[in-house]
């Protein structure tokens, strides 16, 4: 069965609007919905799909000028044809730039409007046409967009995956630095927050700080190890893991400043740090969190070589090396959130909990 074409046909004189109704339906072409009141039609209009609308312009209540703009902003696909009995230009202009899609002249002929009535439906035909292929497209684009989401999503799952490997294979070897890469990540992050680091700054970040130490795998486990103090070439060859952890790096593409952290979390403020001695003004911000976090973390873990000191204690250090070791921005934000810090490190699944948070 073909589906019917409806049609909108509105005038408040009662005679011309049964008239042109029973002529159009007998077209056998047209379903036509014959109004006498603009607002009944509005108010009746849901599901009827019109695919064109004749309108008479002069009608008491809602005229038919009034109307034509109530369907551009409902439907703007629908052609309005208006019906004017009068010749004003005024009229006429408005109607043109409200986007009628034509005009008749009282009195007119039935063959002349099943002309321009066929027109405007062929239009409408177009132009919803048009507004299907827009809406597919769009809906395309969505899909798309979400898949490509999903897929980016899984890439970083593998990527963080990938990272927690490594730390892994770092600390399979050395159980004194256990869980310290994912504390000083997490220690790390809290700064950052308490600083009010961008999402894009706290991503780098969390990625940054685990991979802090990555380079200690080319450390040999006799001086990890070590229960004595270690001499000036095991000093020194210490002191390389920062380089060594780059090269590491190297063949996974990661952001410069994530490679920053990795290189300068054992520079100093002042510059009395290692590899390169490097001050304030050449150390990436970022890697001077990592640098306050890495050192707090490992002044309160046990070592083959000394127990690890309070929190308190720790924190002291911290706060007396403001300016020397440490950017002093850094550690104001440390104090500030000292006892979240605290609180944090207490719980190995607060620890996790954090590193997983998007
Ligand atoms: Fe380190």
């Amino acid at each position: 069965m073909l589906e019917s074409i409806n049609i909108l046909l509105l005038d408040d004189d009662l005679h011309i609007l049964d008239s042109v109704r029973m002529n159009l339906s007998s077209l056998g072409e047209y379903r036509v919905f014959a109004y006498s009141d603009a607002r009944d039609a509005i108010a009746n209009i849901e599901g009827k799909d019109y695919a064109a609308v004749i309108t008479d312009v002069d009608m008491p209540g809602m005229n038919g000028l009034q109307l034509l703009q109530w369907m551009k902003d409902y439907d703007a696909t629908v052609p309005v044809i208006l019906i004017t009995g009068s010749q004003e230009t005024d009229i006429l202009m408005e109607a043109i730039r409200y986007g009628a899609y034509d005009f008749l002249k009282k009195p007119f002929s039935l063959s002349d409007l099943a002309i321009i009535l066929k027109r405007a439906v062929e239009k409408h035909g177009l132009l919803r046409q048009n507004v299907l292929h827009h809406n597919h497209l769009e809906s395309m684009v969505e899909a798309r967009t979400r898949e490509l989401n999903q897929t980016t999503k899984k890439l970083e799952m593998s990527y963080l995956n990938t990272i927690r490997a490594m730390i892994n294979a770092m600390e399979i070897n050395d159980e004194y630095t256990h869980g310290h890469s994912e504390r000083v990540a997490a220690i790390s992050l809290l700064i950052g927050s308490a600083l009010e680091l961008s999402k894009e700054e706290m991503d780098l970040l969390r990625i940054g700080a685990l991979l802090h130490d990555l380079g200690k795998i080319g450390i040999t486990t006799q001086i990890l190890h070590k229960d004595q103090s270690l001499t000036d070439t095991e000093y020194d060859d210490i002191k390389l893991h920062p380089i060594k952890g780059l090269k590491i790096v190297e063949p996974i593409g990661l952001s410069p400043r994530v490679k920053n952290i990795i290189l300068q979390h054992h520079e100093r403020y002042d510059g009395s740090g290692y590899p390169f001695g490097i001050d304030n003004s050449q150390i990436d911000f970022l890697a001077a969190i990592v640098s306050v976090a890495d050192s707090f973390d490992a002044m309160i873990s046990n070592r083959p070589y000394r127990l690890g000191v309070n929190t308190g204690k720790a924190k002291c250090e911290i706060c007396q090396q403001r300016a020397k070791q440490f950017h002093p921005e850094v550690v104001d934000a440390f104090e500030k959130i000292q006892k979240q810090i605290f609180k944090t490190l207490e719980s190995p699944a607060i620890v996790k909990e954090l590193l997983t948070e998007v």
